[in-house]
């Protein structure tokens, strides 16, 4: 039965994602830390929908999960980590300049963005391996990451935090890819670029994208699936952006 797994289910990308999945996949498990439900995902689709309520920051949980998964007959081919954060209501904002700069927020900007791939992965890949094998096809675990976490690519500057909690995801998912070329051989990691997408995280600094740059969340879902749909073992350990080109690390 063929299964995918969607981190950060709630937020604007997350949920596109679970909307997408249940039209290809057989069980979606659309993982948030909310208690809340997905009836605004409308139609008729193919997949089960399993909402599991796992905070991907919390080890404990994650295990649980595995564990849960690893005893019934799910073949997990497709991990997705949509988790991340830029701003909240509590202080966490983006950086104009250095002076703006303090701990709490690099930290929180650490838990959001970064810590949560090697997370799933250590608990998680070990099925995405043994699922993709069932299936013969390859396993795919892609994770959102940010254009402005490329360290080669960054002529702006600001943003300290945001820019360095993904660059240093970038460091954990190309890392990730080498130790899964040699582990997980029916398994690749890669990191993906949405665009600017129309969710709350966005919504703050949408006023200088022109119009054609900003995408509906379902135009971004369908462009990073075809990217995902079409990863082999070689593009393990690549980082792309939405329409498939590649993003510098
Ligand atoms: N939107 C854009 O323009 C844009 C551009 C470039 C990159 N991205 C990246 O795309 C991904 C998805 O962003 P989005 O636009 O969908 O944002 P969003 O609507 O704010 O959703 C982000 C989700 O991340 C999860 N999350 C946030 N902080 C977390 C924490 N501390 N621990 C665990 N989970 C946490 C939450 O999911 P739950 O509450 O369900 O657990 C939240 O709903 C992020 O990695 C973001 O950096 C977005």
């Amino acid at each position: 039965m063929k299964t995918a797994i969607i981190f950060g289910a709630s937020g604007g990308i997350g949920r596109e994602f679970v909307a997408y999945c249940l039209q290809k996949y057989d069980h979606v498990f659309a993982c948030t830390r909310q208690s809340q439900n997905f009836e605004t995902i409308e139609g008729e689709h193919q997949g089960a929908l399993h909402l599991m309520q796992v905070n991907p920051t919390t080890e404990r949980e994650l295990k649980v999960f595995a564990q849960f998964l690893g005893g019934r007959e799910f073949n997990v081919q497709l991990i997705i980590n949509a988790c991340g954060v830029l701003h909240d209501q509590d202080g966490l904002a983006p950086e104009k300049k250095i002076e703006d700069f303090n701990v709490e927020n690099f930290e929180k900007s650490v838990l959001g963005n970064t810590i949560i791939t090697p997370l799933i992965a250590k608990h998680l890949m070990h099925l995405l391996d043994k699922g993709a094998k069932q299936l013969n096809t390859t396993g795919v675990f892609a994770s959102l990451s940010a254009r402005v976490g490329s360290i080669s690519d960054n002529y702006l500057g600001g943003w300290y935090s945001y820019r360095a909690s993904k660059a240093a995801l970038n460091q954990l998912i190309k890392t990730l890819s080498v130790e899964t070329e040699r582990r997980f051989k029916h398994s690749a990691v890669i990191a993906i670029h949405p665009g600017t997408t129309d969710t709350s995280l966005s919504k703050p600094f949408q006023a200088n994208v022109p119009a054609e740059k900003l995408f509906t969340p379902e135009y971004a879902i369908r462009k990073m699936m075809a990217v995902i749909e079409n990863v082999t073992l070689d593009d393990s350990g690549k980082f792309y952006a939405w329409d498939g080109s590649l993003i510098e690390w």
